[in-house]
């Protein structure tokens, strides 16, 4: 597949502007690393850079490939003509913003070309272009319907049919808004290619109704709605990352929904713990605590899996270990990052598939 990559205005003085803001690689590293994400995903990329938005409208009326992911800079809130021209095209669009654009001055939250992509990326730095490339071979792969599961506008997931059972993914990201159910695909994707059907989920997060107890409550919800999806299930399987992996050791012992397996990958158990840690993640999993949020993970009788990968800087591996001895659960311990177990390619992968094949 090939994918036509956009920088708007002023993304040509990426690394010497704002680096606190835009951080300190280059177009020129940017475009590199664009091309190597591409190629490992098996996609072609063709990169283009501009200060102007009639050059920008050119390229976008003159691509011929399968997508387009686009960061236009400032014209973001303001191109009507841009919105225009992107609607007007072939292809799935994916938005990246490197900055947390939610997240600064009031205008800057507002896109004027949101509505006309799939996904808007944002917050991530240089990686949320990575990701939207890995968005687009995923949307690429198979098809997927979405359905509501509740009233909130985040109370959505992707069901794609593989066959057999069903997994549910809940990704993480420490309740940020920022992270979503796109770092979960891959997953969702490799799943379903094995020949399990699948359930990708969205939940609401911190800042828009979601933190404690919304995201938790919305987990349950999307659990509960397993049985409008219309399958004939033989078996419940949650595979969870993260803050993800603490809202389904939650959700998972209070759904209707018969789940005979949890896997958490490198989940948060303790969040006392997580809150005095100073880390990533640190003052929302404070603010979860003041909610009124159980201080410490308890799936009860469900079966429950716990990964984890010794180099994790983001969640340490007493989250996993702690809650194994305390439960008497099973730890597989890797050597991966935080963020690693979210790859189907990596070696934990096959071990956690024969987890679920099991369940299932
Ligand atoms: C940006 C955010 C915009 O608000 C800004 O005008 C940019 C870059 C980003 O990548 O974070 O130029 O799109």
């Amino acid at each position: 597949m090939r994918v036509l990559v956009l920088n708007g205005p002023n993304l040509n003085l990426l690394g010497s502007r704002e680096p606190e803001v835009y951080g300190s690689e280059t177009l020129a590293d940017l475009e590199q690393s664009i091309s190597g994400w591409g190629k490992a995903l098996g996609i072609e990329t063709e990169t283009l850079q501009s200060n102007h938005e009639g050059a920008l409208i050119d390229a976008i009326q003159q691509h011929e490939d399968d997508g387009i992911v686009i960061n236009p800079g400032a014209l973001t809130h303001t191109s009507r003509a841009l919105a225009d021209a992107l609607r007007s095209v072939e292809g799935p669009v994916v938005e990246v913003h490197i900055s947390n654009v939610k997240d600064r001055e009031a205008w800057r939250a507002e896109s004027v070309i949101s509505d006309v992509c799939v996904l808007t990326i944002y917050g991530r730095g240089v990686s949320g272009y990575r990701d939207a490339l890995r968005h687009l071979a995923n949307r690429a792969a198979g098809p997927f319907e979405t359905f509501r599961y509740g009233p909130h506008g985040e109370n959505v997931g992707d069901l794609r049919r593989g066959g057999q059972g069903l997994v549910v993914l809940i990704h993480g990201g420490f309740w940020r808004q920022e992270w979503q159910r796109d770092t979960t695909e891959s997953l969702a994707v490799d799943l379903t290619g094995r020949g399990f059907n699948t359930w990708n989920i969205e939940y609401r997060r911190i800042g828009k109704g979601g933190g404690w107890p919304g995201s938790a409550h919305d987990v349950l919800m999307a659990l509960d709605f397993i049985p409008q999806l219309g399958l004939e299930v033989s078996g419940i399987v949650v595979v969870a990352h993260s803050a993800g992996g603490h809202l389904a050791l939650w959700a998972v012992r209070r759904s209707r929904a018969e789940v005979s397996q949890v896997v958490a990958m490198a989940p948060i158990t303790d969040l006392g713990q997580h809150a005095e840690s100073g880390m990533y993640g640190a003052a929302e999993a404070r603010l979860l605590l003041e909610s009124g949020a159980p201080p410490v993970s308890d799936p009860g009788h469900i079966a429950t899996t716990l990964v984890h990968g010794g180099n994790d800087r983001h969640v340490p591996p007493e989250h996993s270990s702690e809650l194994a001895v305390r439960g008497g659960f099973d730890l597989i311990t890797t050597s991966d990052g935080h963020f690693d177990l979210l790859d189907p390619e990596r070696d934990h992968w096959s071990r956690i598939v024969e987890v679920i094949d099991r369940s299932i």
